[in-house]
């Protein structure tokens, strides 16, 4: 008989295993989906701390891989808030450790994307990634260190402490990967191109292989607040979430327990909902046996009169940023930006913009270029899976004058304290039917600002055409009239074009 044989495999080691479903799937995605994750987390490190970013990234040449695929070596340095060095080596080196697993609106989520880099880094070229950090200390920490994959543990291999004179603040990740950069090139180039668009405080710095300087250059050094920490909303829990919160409280009765642990959960709201769930107010959570939690998770979830999760936790884009850093990269001739209310799907709360740019430099395709992005990072592969294309497609854009032969650029962003990513690649938005109703919403709002504009422009456009045709033949006619009637002078024209034009302006 075979014999089956069982084992247990680390984090690090299932994403070793499956680094496609992080993006990390072939030399060229991988070259990019390496960038994207460093300067992801360098444009956090440097707004949490309200910062405007100053970003520079370096891929240099470093040895032949195979006929098709190079060794490159990634830097990527920031102005950011830096690692305090005791949490270095893990933040780096350990898959599924980071700052971020809170209900926060940033672009990291799930403690990997830095990581996944540094480990497709190690398994191509076998060498270790170098990390200096300083928090603005009076020393800053350097760590060379591997990934013990099997372990999911950091192996420091070199650590040195150097004397920080000038205060600097920061981090610098360097590290060794195979790839494919030409064919990444025109992806990366875009990616940083989107993600000055919607930083356009961000100065991003970019040096190719060939040694080509890209620079973005920040527009503007006004910054949207730091997003702030925010509760779970009682929607949107499980007795999982409920058991843990249980287990942390310092609060001895139900109506503390409520009101300190959920969000929009005041004193009346608590009040109301023990009366409705027939819990005495002054019951100890902790002594909740474990069918009575799954009990109060069930209350919670029926309970109508909780307020709505709060977006004030939220950090949008505004839509005075979106326009600046559309007009900035797209260099359209209108653009139209809406910001929707805030809504809320599972508990969690979001804020859809959009954006329509019309004319300008937007060259006309025959599908409109689509520009997607979820808390500030573009979203650029899978583009086909997402929930705002998905949108698109079903507007009917005839109704609001828009026909896909025109020059005209669509731009969604969701921001929100946890966005619905289907995959830990972060490139496509999960079709939540809350988030397809407030990107349809905000955009039909957009188009009809649009068919505004056209309507207007397309009457200017005709009135001008006529007005030609008047300038053209008036004179003639004037001057054949006048030999007609035999007079020897022919009559001043002008006057008449000149009301002819006045009275257009005024309808127009
Ligand atoms: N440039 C940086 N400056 C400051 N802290 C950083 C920097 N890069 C990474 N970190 C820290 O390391 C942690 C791990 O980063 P990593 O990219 O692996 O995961 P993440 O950003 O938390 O989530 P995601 O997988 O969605 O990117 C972060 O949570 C952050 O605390
Ligand atoms: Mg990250």
């Amino acid at each position: 008989m075979a014999k089956t044989t069982f084992e247990e495999i680390s984090a690090a080691d299932f994403f070793y295993r499956n680094r496609d479903i992080a993006g990390f799937t072939n030399p060229s995605r991988a070259i990019f989906a390496a960038t994207r994750e460093l300067v992801e987390n360098s444009l956090d490190a440097a707004e949490s701390l309200k910062t405007p970013p100053d970003i520079y990234v370096r891929l240099s040449f470093d040895g032949e891989a195979s006929s098709e695929t190079k060794i490159y070596k990634l830097r990527v340095e920031d102005n950011g808030i830096g690692v305090p060095p005791r949490h270095i080596p893990s933040a780096f080196g350990q898959v599924l450790f980071g700052s971020k697993y809170k209900l926060k609106q940033q672009r990291g989520t799930f403690g990997l994307g830095g990581k996944m880099a540094i480990l497709y880094g190690q398994i191509t070229t076998h060498q270790p990634a170098c990390i200096i950090s300083s928090t603005g200390v009076s020393k800053i920490y350097m760590y060379k260190l591997m990934i013990d994959i099997r372990r999911n543990r950091p192996l420091i291999l070199d650590r040195k402490v150097l004397i920080n004179k000038e205060r600097w603040r920061g981090t610098i990740v360097e590290f060794n990967l195979e790839g494919d950069y030409f064919r990444a090139m025109p992806k990366i180039l875009e990616y940083f191109k989107q993600t000055a668009m919607v930083n356009p405080y961000a100065n991003l710095t970019f040096v190719d292989p060939k040694g080509r300087l890209y620079k973005f250059t920040r527009v503007t050094m006004e910054m949207p607040d730091p997003p702030k920490e925010t509760l779970p909303h009682p929607y949107g829990v499980d007795v999982e979430l409920l058991q843990r919160l249980i287990q942390v409280t310092p609060h001895r009765n139900m109506m503390e327990f409520l009101r300190n642990h959920f969000h929009r959960v005041g004193e009346i709201t608590a009040r109301k909902f023990l009366e409705f769930a027939n819990i005495r107010s002054s019951k100890n959570p902790k002594k909740l046996a474990h069918n009575e939690i799954v009990r109060l998770m069930r209350m919670l979830k029926k309970f109508r009169e909780f307020l709505p999760p709060d977006a004030s936790c939220l950090s949008p884009l505004g839509e005075e940023l979106l326009r600046a850093g559309v007009l900035k990269e797209l260099k359209p001739e209108f653009v139209v930006v809406h910001q929707r209310r805030p809504s809320a799907y599972a508990g969690h709360p979001f804020i859809i913009e959009v954006a329509i740019a019309y004319g300008g430099e937007i060259p006309k395709r025959g599908t409109f270029p689509i520009y997607r992005f979820a808390n500030r990072i573009p979203l650029l592969y899978d583009e086909a899976s997402d929930v705002s294309v998905r949108v698109i497609n079903s507007i009917n854009w005839r109704r609001y004058k828009v026909t896909p032969d025109m020059p005209v650029a669509i731009a969604t962003h969701i921001c929100s304290t946890k966005i619905p990513y289907k995959t830990v690649g972060k490139e496509f938005i999960a079709d939540r039917p809350e988030v397809g109703r407030e990107i349809a919403n905000g955009l039909r709002g957009a188009a009809r600002q649009l068919q505004r504009f056209l309507t207007r422009r397309e009457h200017v456009d005709r009135e001008q055409r006529r007005l030609g045709i008047f300038s053209k033949y008036l004179p003639k006619i004037a001057q054949f009239s006048a030999q007609l009637a035999g007079k020897e002078k022919t009559p001043d024209i002008k006057k008449l074009l000149w009301s002819v034009k006045s009275f257009e302006t005024e309808k127009a």
